[in-house]
Order: C-alpha cells, then sequence, then structure tokens
C-alpha cells in the first residue's frame, strides 16, 4: 500500500486524453478523500507552459457545481499539481523531473522506501517505449513502489504488441504495469462477475443447452471527425473490438474464476479467450459510413489523409468459443461510428422454449445495458391480463438510476485510477491476455489490410449496412418480438 502518500506523474500531460479524462478522475478521487494523504501531482509533456498555462489546460474538463465549497476543493486540488517540461527520448528531462519529485517527497518527509510513484502514460504509443526506458533509467524509485500506467493502443497485432511486451517487461515487471481496458471500469462490466457468480438462476441456465446466441453492441452517433489520421490507421476492429468488447466477451463466457483475486480472475479470461479459433473472413461484416447529405462520409473528413481509404468504421464479427459450455454458440461483437444512436449493450438470447404450448411467443432475452443509463432487463412472456390466454412479451427491469436513485456511479477512469493506487489488479489486462486476444484478430486484421477488402456503404445515423439483419440471422438470431419493447420511462 501506499502508506499515507505518493506522486501521481502524468506523463503526457498537454494531451487530449489527460485534460478529458486523466485529471478529472484524479480530481474526482481527491474530492470524495480516495487519494492518498500526501499525494503530488506532477505533469509532464513536451510543451513548455507556465503554470498558470497547465492550470487553465487541466481544469478545462474538470466540472464543479457554482459555490464557494466546490471551488475552494478545485482550488485544493490544483494546489497539488505542478508540471514539468522535458523531452521523451532524452535522459536529461527525466533526470529533472526525478529532482523535482525528490524534492517534494523529502519536503513531505517521505521515508526511503516510502518513495512511491506512480507513473500514467497518456501518450501516442510511437513515445511509450522511449519514456518507459527514461523513467526506468532516470525516474524509478529504489525500494519504494512504482506503478506504470499504460494505455491502449498495446500494438497494432500480435507482432507489434509481443515487441511492446518484451520492452516493457525488460523495463517493469508485470506486477508493475497496469493496461487499461476502461471498459473493464465501467460499472455494468463490472457487474457481470456479481451477476452470472452470485445468483443461482443465471449461474444455472448459462450454456449452450439454454443460451442460442449472445450479441456485444457497441453503437457511437457520430463519425471520426477530427481523428481521422490516428482512426485511419487502426479502424474499428482494433479501436474497439480486439480490446473493449473483447474484455466484456471474456467476462460473459469465462468459467468461475477460483477466488476474486486478481490473478485467478485474469486467468480464467486467458482460458476461454485461449479456446477461442481466429476469427474468419467470412464471419465478418464490414462498413465505412458516407455522408447523408447533411453529415460528411468517412472519406470527406478533412483529418483523413488517405481518400481512398478502406478503412472500416462499422463491424460485425461472428466468434465461437470452443469448449463444452459455449461450443456452438455464436458471440456477435458489432461496433460502429456514425450510427442511429449511443449504445453500449450486452443481449443474451435464448433458445425457444421445447415443446411450446403457445405458439410463436418471442425467445426470452437478458440484456445488459452497459451504457447510457445502466439496466438489466429479461424480456419474458406473460399471459395477457385479463380475460385473455394470450401470451405477451413484457419485462422484468432493473434500471439503475430508479433503482439507485440515490447512489451516483463513478467514471470508468476514476475506479481504474483508484484501483492502481490499492493495487488491485483485477480490471487490468494481463500480458497473456492481451497476447490471446490478439491471436482471435490477427490474421483476419492482415487479411483486411493484404487484400483492401472493399466495405460496404451505409449511411451516417443509420443502423449500419443493409446487409447486417440477415448478418446476424445467419447466426440463429430470432428478431421475433425485438420491436415491441417499450424502454421504460426514465425518471
Ligand atoms: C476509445 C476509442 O477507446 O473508446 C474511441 O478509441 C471510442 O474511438 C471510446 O469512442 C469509447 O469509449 P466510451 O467510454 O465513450 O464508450
Amino acid at each position: 500500500q501506499l502508506n499515507g502518500g505518493a506522486t501521481i506523474v502524468v506523463l503526457g500531460a498537454s494531451g487530449d486524453l489527460a485534460k478529458k479524462k486523466t485529471y478529472p478522475a484524479i480530481f474526482k478521487l481527491f474530492k470524495n478523500g480516495f487519494l492518498p494523504e500526501k499525494t503530488h501531482i506532477v505533469g509532464y509533456a513536451r510543451t513548455k507552459m507556465t503554470h498558470e498555462e497547465y492550470i487553465q489546460r487541466i481544469s478545462q474538463y474538470i466540472k464543479v457545481p457554482d459555490n464557494e465549497a466546490a471551488k475552494k476543493q478545485l482550488n485544493d486540488f490544483l494546489a497539488i499539481t505542478s508540471y514539468q517540461s522535458g523531452q521523451y527520448d532524452q535522459d536529461e528531462g527525466f533526470q529533472n523531473l526525478d529532482s523535482y519529485i525528490s524534492k517534494f517527497e523529502s519536503e513531505s518527509g517521505f521515508a526511503e522506501g516510502n518513495r512511491h510513484r506512480i507513473f500514467y502514460m497518456a501518450l501516442p504509443p510511437s513515445v511509450f517505449i522511449p519514456v518507459a526506458k527514461g523513467i526506468k533509467k532516470n525516474t524509478y524509485s529504489a525500494n519504494s513502489i512504482n506503478r506504470l500506467v499504460v494505455e491502449k493502443p498495446f500494438g497494432m497485432d500480435s507482432e507489434s504488441s509481443d515487441h511492446l511486451a518484451r520492452e516493457l517487461g525488460a523495463l517493469f515487471s508485470e506486477d508493475e504495469i497496469y493496461r487499461i481496458d476502461h471498459y473493464l471500469g465501467k460499472e455494468m462490466v463490472k457487474n457481470l462477475m456479481t451477476l452470472r457468480f452470485a445468483n443461482v438462476f443465471f449461474g444455472q441456465i448459462w450454456d449452450r443447452r439454454n443460451i442460442e446466441n449472445v450479441q456485444i453492441t457497441f453503437k457511437e452517433p457520430f463519425g471520426t471527425e477530427g481523428r481521422g489520421g490516428y482512426f485511419d490507421e487502426f479502424g474499428i476492429i482494433r479501436d474497439v473490438m480486439q480490446n473493449h468488447l473483447l474484455q466484456v466477451l471474456s467476462l460473459i463466457a469465462m468459467e468461475r474464476p477460483i477466488s476474486t483475486d486478481a490473478e485467478a480472475i485474469r486467468d480464467e479470461k486467458v482460458k476461454v479467450l485461449r479456446c477461442i479459433p481466429p476469427i474468419q473472413l467470412e464471419d465478418a461484416l464490414l462498413g465505412q459510413y458516407v455522408g447523408d447529405g447533411e453529415k460528411p462520409g468517412y472519406l470527406e473528413d478533412d483529418s483523413l489523409k488517405n481518400k481512398e481509404s478502406v478503412t472500416p468504421t462499422f463491424a460485425a464479427l461472428s466468434l465461437f468459443i470452443e469448449n463444452e459450455r459455449w461450443e456452438g454458440v455464436p458471440f456477435i461483437l458489432k461496433a460502429g461510428k456514425a450510427l442511429d444512436q449511443a449504445k453500449v449493450e450486452i443481449r443474451i438470447q435464448f433458445k425457444n422454449v421445447s415443446g411450446n404450448l403457445y405458439k410463436n411467443t418471442p425467445r426470452n432475452e437478458l440484456v445488459l445495458r452497459v451504457q447510457p443509463s445502466e439496466a438489466v432487463y429479461v424480456k419474458m412472456n406473460n399471459k395477457h391480463p385479463g380475460l385473455s390466454f394470450q401470451t405477451i412479451q413484457s419485462e422484468m427491469d432493473l434500471t439503475y438510476n430508479r433503482r439507485y436513485s440515490e447512489m451516483s456511479i463513478p467514471d470508468a477512469y476514476e475506479a481504474l485510477i483508484l484501483d492502481v493506487l490499492r493495487g488491485d489488479h483485477s480490471n487490468f489486462v494481463r500480458d497473456d491476455e492481451l497476447d490471446a486476444a490478439w491471436k482471435i484478430f490477427t490474421p483476419l486484421l492482415h487479411k483486411i489490410d493484404n487484400d483492401k477488402v472493399q466495405p460496404k456503404p451505409y449511411k451516417y445515423g443509420s443502423r449500419g449496412p443493409e446487409e447486417l439483419d440477415q448478418f446476424i440471422e445467419k447466426y440463429g438470431y430470432d428478431r421475433t418480438g425485438s420491436h415491441s419493447y417499450v424502454w421504460p420511462v426514465q425518471s
């Protein structure tokens, strides 16, 4: 544990991720009293900035109510943050950073052995390795706890990811590395284990005998505007599927871990990922959005250099898990930019009732809504109330903002940074997990890149390519009843 104090170094402090996610999350932890008593936050980046410019930049996305107490809290937080500029590939910058942190540690009375440092790399991948080297050589705190937090992308395929893993592994131990996949910090994703392993009724039906198919859907209603440079190199599969959606899949599909310890959970995730053969191109539907007359298409984005790009902005992929529990059950991952709505959900469709007395009743579905507005609901068949004996599709519904209206849900980054402070690896990606994940996707990604597979067009703001419904039906999804559900009125 961090014994009363620590220094959190935010590398890449002048960038977008730091200002939009990292600093607001650290502020929330400060506000709620979760930072160790004596904590100092040091921003580090190449940009030269005055202290005022730094403060202005990092507080842009921190929202506080308009009252004196809240403003004081923000000022107290800003008073424990400061900035150092330096290069990413030269020792001098990291040596200066080390002296700077040491001064704070001495002033705070941190004893030798208690000079704990957390290095948060909010950086582009091109500088991951030079920065990790610079830190290890010049800014590492001997005999104390050092933790390195790394953000995706962890490579582009198996080979580049292995390379990164080897380089980082030569510098920091696996125990010191925290690979963030921010989906693991989301409330509903963290709830998956509880739902499965703390409820007898879910535990009993969680297999190929009862489940027909599973869909994990990610939809964003905006395109890649302004991010075309980054996105075009990666595409939707690397951007959100190989990491975020696959993490969700592994939590749904893994066996029960022997305990809730980080390593026990991660062992099970790796095991199930290793049962998934590489995805075949026949099991993929790729799309790219085109303009709708008002909003520009992907290729019309000013930030995109290659105007003939075939990078998918949408994909639907079917994966199969070759084990006793899941053989033959398709897991369909769907993700797209510039779609009709913002939504991340898991939809588990059960099999038809055998020897059904009631004809044409829709299948049961369990839906876990990750965002927006967390909810768990089961679509089930009920007797139509009254004198009728007809069935009616209804739902058992746990909508968080009604059932837990007094409780607040932390942002994913807040939850994950707290885990780093506590030294809990459960919600971080282990090196062998990453390796297993890339093995599932790399052959498909190489095929798409090498053969320049043409994506199907879909209109900005639509549900995706026209071929989507047919694609999903091919894997046994039955849409009967899917239109009758009316989302409960939000309170
Ligand atoms: C990021 C992707 O990892 O996740 C983005 O790079 C995507 O393209 C984002 O928009 C989605 O995160 P969230 O938390 O908004 O669902």
